[in-house]
């Protein structure tokens, strides 16, 4: 696409310009948008710009490693991957209420972030992902506006930058152009929407480790098998949620009393609504049997076949 392929082109030299010798940090979730704005930067000023990628433990499987091989390794950025998976289960402990869950990840977030960034020195700029969208939602468009509502990514705002935002212009599938003119992996080009607070809002109620373990597993294979089937570029989110019931099963000649795993799949164009998707049966099926045989303590698998309005796609 060459009108993809000038305006990164661009922009890349406009980045140059700007930041001349000074520093830049970004926060890197692995996301979309900030992956690409992060890349471009990256083009751009290459060791001048530092990310820092906070694993709050709450992440899919195997995507801290995923975000630190391709970014560090593949990309060779200066990329600081802090493991904070104590620090936020310890703050999480014994809470249920999910805006108090949010809450405490957001700020714990901006704990951690300014820890790790104040041991860099001087840091003049800030990459930030923002999009199009989050320009018009924000309803206004002075660059210190930092979109703190939806993005665990809400930085401080104490913190003196200036901003700079590679893709304020672009719609989500222009920012997937851009990443792939960038050579940035299928992965995380194509990736699904994933919420900040990340996988606390998918266990229901108090957040444990079992818990965590549970829809963690359950959510790979359900990926695993939808990417098999071929569907990943048609549905918009699919992820397994623990809605923290047990019940009655039985496995051999024993009763069991286990965790129940709910799939949430949906079909949407921009989040604001959702009909659930039409996975076929037979793909159900395999990920039914897949999950309560490779996952300890679940024996019951239900779908969610609720649009939004009136369910949200998350469960929390
Ligand atoms: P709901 O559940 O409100 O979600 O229908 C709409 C979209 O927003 C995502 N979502 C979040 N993203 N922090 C985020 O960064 C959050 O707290 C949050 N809650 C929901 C959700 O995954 C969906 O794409």
């Amino acid at each position: 696409d060459w009108n993809m392929h000038n305006f990164t082109e661009s922009s890349i030299k406009e980045i140059k310009e700007k930041v001349g010798n000074k520093k830049v940090l970004c926060a890197l979730s692995g996301g979309v948008d900030s992956s690409v704005a992060a890349v471009m930067v990256h083009k751009a000023v290459g060791d001048q710009l530092t990310c820092i990628f906070v694993d709050h433990g709450l992440l899919r499987k195997n995507e801290g490693d995923q975000v630190e091989q391709i970014f560090k390794e593949k990309f060779q950025m200066n990329l600081i991957r802090v493991n904070a998976q104590e620090r936020f289960l310890k703050k999480l402990k014994g809470v249920t209420d999910p805006e108090t869950k949010r809450k405490i990840i957001g700020e714990e977030f901006i704990r951690v972030f300014e820890e790790e960034a104040s041991k860099l020195g001087q840091i003049d700029y800030l990459v930030q992902g923002t999009v199009y969208p989050d320009v018009i939602e924000s309803g206004t468009d002075t660059a210190s506006v930092i979109k703190s509502h939806h993005n665990v990514g809400g930085l401080p705002e104490d913190m003196q930058f200036s901003l700079i935002e590679p893709l304020r212009q672009l719609f989500k599938d222009e920012v997937r152009k851009v990443g792939e003119e960038l050579q940035i992996p299928e992965e995380i080009v194509w990736r699904q929407p994933f919420p900040g607070p990340g996988l606390a809002i998918r266990v229901l109620g108090e957040i444990t480790e079992e818990k965590l373990y549970i829809v963690r597993e359950s959510d790979a294979i359900l990926r695993e098998e939808i990417r098999k089937a071929n569907l990943h570029r048609q549905i918009w989110q699919y992820f397994t949620a623990l809605p923290n019931i047990r019940s009655v099963g039985v496995m051999g000649d024993e009763r069991t009393y286990s965790h129940a795993v709910a799939i949430r799949a949906v079909t949407s164009s921009d989040g604001m609504t959702s009909d659930w998707a039409r996975i076929p049966y037979d793909v159900l099926e395999k990920i039914s049997n897949r999950i309560v045989n490779e996952v300890d303590n679940v024996n019951r698998i239900v779908y969610d076949i609720t649009s939004k309005p009136p369910s949200t796609i998350e469960w929390e």
